[in-house]
């Protein structure tokens, strides 16, 4: 016999919930989703602790060897629940325009009236967790407060380290603070709707998905998936589609960006934010070791930035998030060693391999590839299984305080300012090493016509070149004009005090081959930045922005040829104007919402290239 939890006195909340509207909703949604009980998460060590202890009692989660991996854990995803699902997701503003072109849209009353047909009963047999979190430090003026409620258990361990998950958060809301309500099901019910019991599975999912958000209301809606940004709905779903929306409403950003701070041999503090789509290089950059004398980074944030200009007229930034959920593959000693020494202990890895001795191996993670694993789905491999061991998704999620390059001002209420921001993407040819844009305009036009390859960050052909505007084509949560429109009127209100903006491609190639080093030497490009910032170092006009005069980035000790530097910052007129004729096409689709600030910017560039 299951249980029904009819009223809202029967909801358990904690005695000092006074909001009435967030009782109300938890009540709703109870009655919608049916659960056999609720649990009002605490965030406590001894809550996760015991709700880990379930999941490993039911073989859901596999503890690692504590002596090499202390208090983490491997978790194998189903086959068909490994990434962000993109064509599931869906902007439901009232009017479809105000999604835009880049966005699916649903009318908001028929996504409501089929989302409550998949929510009936979706928890039957379950407990429907209610997690409170909070975006940024608590009472930070540019942080935010949301609630999750989810059938996952595993959805709400990740959430802990991901958010300042728990009853702090819960207490920050009072009857009139703003808070996001988010709701989540794996759609994967225990109990039928006649009353019999289904057995669970170690990962259960739904073959139906749905990533619904509906900016007017910042509501969020999500079925059918367990997996990352799907499911842990303070990440993509609020800090980036509803953030976007709340900021173009009052006056900020949320962006796609890490947050990095640079201080130089003369003891000068920069930081920098950087957007790079998804799996290109933002946790790399966000713990880079730099391998020029004399400079030290420091992380701030690797995924989300919250923008906003602050009491002097500066950008502040804040990252909102308390943890990493980081790509393994290509996480190594060699390529990002702060990484590989942040997940020492309580991580937890997912769609991983298992190693003999109960530690977990990816590609890339060692020079030297283990005899034999238990891949990520479960089954025997040897290095000529010919295939991967690791799936090419798979992540880590830790506490980002584990992270030894962690700056002091993670923690800071009001954020850092920014010096620069930088935008990039995985171009094998065209885009420069690094240019700077010629103003602020230009620089959002370099980040209105991004593209990037594609990973495997999300369902898709991996390596197909696409347009990525921001880094943010999948997290825009209305109409990608209207958020270019936004940026040119930021760099309005910013005026004289807004950050440099700068362009970098660290994925070059000539014969496949990369011409840059990438990772730790990308602090040459770093230190050239920062004294661009400073007006210390020389630069050129490029047809495509201000490159680095000869010999203004440091090369000192490293081995790349003139030939390749030259390759790196090659503008081929012929394969630029096909660039630019592709540019007039994706134009083109945004109708009378393109700012006509960006049909000038690619008119200019016209006339550079000629
Ligand atoms: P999301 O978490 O998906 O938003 O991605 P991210 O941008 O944080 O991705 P991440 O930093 O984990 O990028 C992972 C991939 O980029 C790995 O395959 C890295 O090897 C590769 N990568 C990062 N930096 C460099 C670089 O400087 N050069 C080259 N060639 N590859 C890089
Ligand atoms: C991304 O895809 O950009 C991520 C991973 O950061 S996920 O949280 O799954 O969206
Ligand atoms: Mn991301």
């Amino acid at each position: 016999m299951v249980p029904t939890i009819a009223s809202p006195l029967d909801l358990g909340a904690p005695a000092f919930v006074r909001n009435r509207a967030l009782l109300k909703w938890v009540a709703d949604i109870v009655t919608l989703t049916e659960p056999s009980s609720i649990h009002w998460c605490d965030g406590s060590e001894e809550e996760a602790a015991k709700l880990s202890h379930e999941l490993v009692n039911k073989g859901v989660m596999i503890p690692l060897n504590p002596e090499l991996r202390p208090g983490s854990y491997l978790v194998r995803s189903d086959p068909d629940d490994v990434a962000r699902v993109e064509d599931r997701t869906f902007i439901c503003s009232v009017n479809e325009e105000d999604a835009g072109p880049t966005n699916n849209w649903r009318d908001p009353d028929e996504m409501n009236a089929e989302l409550k047909g998949l929510f009936a009963g979706a928890m039957r047999g379950r407990t429907m967790y209610v997690v409170p979190f909070s975006m940024g430090p608590y009472g930070g003026a540019i942080s935010q407060v949301g609630i999750q409620l989810t059938d996952s258990p595993y959805a709400v361990l990740n959430m802990r380290i991901m958010t300042r998950m728990g009853f702090d958060a819960l207490a920050e809301i009072d009857e009139t603070t703003p808070w996001v309500p988010a709701v989540h099901s794996v759609g994967f019910p225990l109990v039928t709707s006649a009353g019999d019991r289904i057995d669970d599975v170690a990962w259960p999912s739904n073959s139906t998905k749905y990533i619904c958000h509906f900016p007017e209301t910042r509501e969020i809606w999500s079925y059918g998936s367990g997996y990352g940004g799907n499911a842990l709905l303070s990440k993509k779903c609020f800090s980036l589609r509803i953030g976007s929306f709340m900021g173009k409403q009052e006056g900020w950003m949320a962006e796609h960006m890490l947050i990095l701070k640079l201080t130089s041999p003369a003891g000068r503090a920069f930081h920098v934010a950087a957007a790079f789509p998804s799996a290109c290089g933002k946790t790399n950059l966000a713990m880079l070791q730099p391998t020029i004398p004399g400079w030290k980074a420091e992380t701030i944030g690797d995924d989300i930035a919250w923008l906003r200009p602050g009491p002097d007229g500066r950008l502040y930034a804040i990252n909102p998030e308390a943890g990493f959920f980081g790509v393994a593959p290509g996480t190594g000693e060699s390529t990002n060693p702060v990484a590989m020494n942040t997940v020492w202990g309580n991580t937890i890895f997912t769609n991983v391999a298992l190693t003999d001795d109960g530690d977990v191996w990816w590609e890339g993670m060692t020079d030297e590839t283990p005899e034999h694993l238990i891949d990520w789905r479960g089954q025997d491999w040897t290095p000529d299984s010919g295939r991967p061991a690791a799936h090419l998704n798979s992540r880590f999620t830790v506490p980002i305080e584990q992270c030894p390059t962690l700056s002091e001002e993670w923690h800071s209420n009001d954020g850092v300012p920014l010096d620069a921001i930088i935008f990039g993407g995985r171009r094998a040819t065209n885009i420069p090493l690094v240019a700077e844009a010629f103003d602020w305009n230009h620089g959002v036009f370099i980040g209105a016509t991004m593209s990037s390859e594609q990973t495997a960050a999300a369902e898709g052909t991996v390596g197909e070149l696409r347009r990525d505007p921001f880094a943010m084509l999948p997290f825009c949560g209305y109409n990608m004009a209207d958020y270019w429109s936004h940026w040119l009127d930021m760099g309005k209100t910013l005026g004289g005090k807004a950050p440099k903006i700068f362009q970098v491609n660290w994925f070059r190639r000539e014969n496949g081959k990369f011409l840059w080093p990438g990772f730790g030497e990308n602090s040459r490009v770093l230190d050239w930045i920062c004294r661009r910032v400073d007006d210390e170092a020389a630069a050129v006009d490029s047809p495509v922005g201000r490159v680095p005069a000869e010999g203004a980035i440091n090369l000192d000790g490293l081995d790349v040829s003139n030939e390749a530097m030259a390759k790196l910052f090659e503008v081929d007129k012929k394969m630029w104007s096909d660039e630019v004729a592709l540019t007039d096409e994706f134009f083109d689709k945004f109708g009378h919402r393109l700012p006509v600030e960006l049909t000038d910017e690619l008119v200019s560039l016209k006339a550079r290239l000629s």
